[in-house]
């Protein structure tokens, strides 16, 4: 199949093209791919090193690739101290904005405050280097100063988006073996209370390990708190003199464990390191969107994801910049506020999703047009493939045709950025809709199913042939399953399980992924992940779970199930499932569409065939259906389908 994605797209009117300036930006890569060592040594000196590596790169246990060996170092020293003794301590690490349009300016001497008295809050509870305490706040300070103040004492710390619900709190606390967990009573939501405790005490009922729960008071609401075991932040975090050493961590420590869905019901604990991830995220802020000493950044991602560990949290303050934090909705409470939050603040760069942009999109160009958008210099996107008409709108709706698109492509367990434009370079022609090129030290390739090369304009595998320092180190108490789900189909190299293209001028085209996995608004959610998660809850014997394409969210969560007592329910009772699944898994979880017949179309050896259901929801040929045990169960869903639209038309 041939898919000349270049030449399908609109291009960019030509006084509007960037000048190309390939040559250094090909050197550049050209060394990091042919001489590692000597690329590294130079560019892993972005962080300071209580001791410098020995060796850059140690591959005698593939895949498990260690870099920086014998390298000593810490993050919180690198994102606070050394600013500090820079002459930077008055400098904003961060611009809080509330919801309710609130304000607070954390200064890097602000942050170093906090996160000490945090780390020796954290010390006196008695944790110590290598244990895990789980986070699960709101996008409030606390949540940054909370991984640092880990980060400081050579904790592990695990976030925990706050749209998950208390079955994926339980579940993480009970791999990674957390002792303590970090939460708030309550966080904003749309002007509404999200029971952030209520969620934890849940969990905790499922879980052993944890000791202890800090609760930040944020909504001030009442709340639940057990004597001996629960405690205010406030009334541990008390000292504001506290200096608390950094602990000296080597290179190849853990530095946080971030779940993530796979193709499997058990979602997969990424883990990252110190030092590699470290240099990593660094050098691709720096690379991809060249941020000036005085920018102020916004990442408007939620850092409960991998977006904002490593671009609101490390990177940005390992660079010394100030970040924009917002708290809420970014159409809350009216579809400008993004906007009124660039004018107000003077933003130089955005960095968010495809989902966002088309969100805003929709809304029209009154709200943009309301606002003095004139700082923005550079425009960012991240999480899924984004469609011409939206990249279109973001540069000139937006950008006013003078700020690039940087197209960001990487996946948690990248680290960071691994396609991007290189705006550090100048830039070279971008072409709307792909990620351009590899960041330095990346060697990706398009595979076939064998495992070939494929000729440029055709779709295949992505594939990374060499490691590079952001590559996680394995996943938390699984490393076989590290080594088949990415280093198996393509023996030694990294799968990343997107299909991409490549065209004939080298650009990478991202297609989406080749497996199970969803991207609801940018959130990478698993269908079996959501299928297991489902049964069990109220009386759902089966569940058949596959995307829809959604014009906004890139791909919506339909459901079909199958109840214990086989009944077929009406659409209140539908709702009042739905808000079940909500309370128990999280609104993140919650399927679009749930519709329930008596059966589900399977194989004979009993396994549901969602590909079936999924084409016959669509109205597609349901392809090879030879091996499906009942032909009626398709009759069913055609039933579910048109009672269902009935109803909604
Ligand atoms: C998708 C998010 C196209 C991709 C940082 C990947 C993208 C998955 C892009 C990882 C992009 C991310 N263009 N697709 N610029 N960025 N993706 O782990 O399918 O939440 O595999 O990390 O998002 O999602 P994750």
């Amino acid at each position: 199949m041939r898919e000349s994605k270049s030449n399908n797209n609109e291009s960019l009117p030509t006084e509007e093209v960037h000048t190309p300036s390939s040559q250094r930006f090909l050197s550049f890569t050209k060394e990091a791919i042919d001489n590692p060592e000597e690329f590294w040594n130079t560019q892993a000196e972005i962080i300071t090193w209580y001791k410098r590596w020995e060796k850059v790169l140690d591959e005698s246990n593939s895949p498990f690739f260690r870099w920086f060996i014998g390298g000593k170092l810490n993050v919180s020293y690198n994102a606070i101290d050394r600013h500090l003794l820079a002459g930077k301590r008055n400098n904003a690490a961060y611009i809080w904005v509330a919801e309710d349009g609130a304000e607070h300016i954390l200064t890097y001497e602000g942050l170093s405050q906090r996160v000490n008295s945090f780390a020796k809050a954290l010390l006196d509870l008695g944790l110590k280097k290598g244990d895990v305490v789980l986070i699960y706040l709101p996008m409030i300070l606390e949540l940054p100063v909370a991984m640092l103040a880990a980060a400081r004492i050579g904790v592990v710390f695990s976030v925990v988006f706050s749209g998950f619900g208390a079955q994926a709190i339980a579940d993480r606390i009970n791999d990674s073996g957390a002792k303590v967990v970090i939460t708030a009573d309550g966080g904003f939501r749309r002007g509404k209370i999200v029971e952030l405790k209520k969620v934890v005490d849940d969990a905790l009922n499922m879980t052993k390990s944890v000791e202890y729960v800090i609760v930040v008071k944020r909504t001030g609401h009442e709340i639940n708190m057990v004597e001996g075991r629960d405690f205010w932040w406030d009334q541990v975090s008390n000292d504001i003199n506290a200096k608390v050493k950094p602990e000296v961590m080597d290179s190849n420590d853990p530095l946080y464990i971030l779940y993530t869905s796979g193709t499997t019901g058990k979602p997969k604990g990424v883990v990252h390191g110190n030092g590699g991830y470290s240099v990593w995220v660094a050098n691709t802020l720096k690379w991809a969107f060249d941020p000036k000493p005085d920018d102020r950044w916004w990442c408007a991602a939620d850092i409960g994801w991998v977006t904002g560990h490593s671009y609101i949290v490390f990177a940005p303050l390992f660079l010394g910049l100030t970040s924009i934090l917002y708290e809420g909705a970014i159409d809350f409470p009216s579809p400008d506020r993004m906007w009124a939050i660039i004018e107000r603040y003077k933003v130089n760069i955005l960095y968010t999703s495809p989902t966002a942009i088309r969100m805003l999109m929709k809304y029209g160009d009154v709200y943009p047009q309301k606002h003095n958008l004139d700082s923005l210099r550079e425009l960012g996107t991240v999480g899924e493939p984004i469609n011409p008409a939206a990249w279109n709108w973001y540069y000139t709706v937006i950008g006013k045709g003078k700020c690039p698109i940087i197209d960001t492509y990487w996946q948690t367990e990248t680290g960071g950025f691994i396609i991007s434009p290189a705006s550090y370079f100048g830039f070279d022609n971008l072409k709307p809709g792909s990620a351009t090129f590899p960041m330095p030290g990346i060697d990706p390739v398009i595979l076939d199913d064998s495992g070939n090369e494929v000729e440029p304009g055709n779709k295949g595998f992505l594939v990374i042939r060499r490691p590079w320092p952001g590559l996680m180190l394995t996943l938390n108490k699984d490393p076989d399953r590290y080594k088949a789900v990415y280093f198996s189909k393509f023996p030694g190299k990294y799968q990343t399980g997107d299909y991409a293209v490549k065209d004939e001028d080298g650009y990478f085209w991202l297609l989406g992924r080749a497996d199970e996995v969803l991207k609801v608004a940018g959130h990478r959610i698993g269908t079996i992940e959501v299928e297991d998660a489902l049964v069990g809850i109220a009386n759902i014997a089966e569940a058949a779970v596959f995307g829809k394409p959604d014009p906004i969210k890139g791909d919506a969560i339909i459901s079909f199930v199958t109840l214990k007592s086989g009944e077929v329910l009406t659409p209140a009772k539908i709702n009042e499932l739905k808000q079940q699944i909500r309370e128990r898994l999280g609104p993140i979880m919650v399927p679009e569409e749930i519709h329930t017949v008596r059966v589900l179309p399977k194989t004979r050896s009993g396994k549901i065939m969602r590909r079936v259901v999924k084409a016959v929801y669509l109205n597609q040929i349901p392809g090879d259906i030879t091996t499906l045990e009942d032909g009626a169960s398709l009759e069913e869903i055609k039933t579910a389908l048109e009672t269902f639209r009935k109803e909604v038309t």
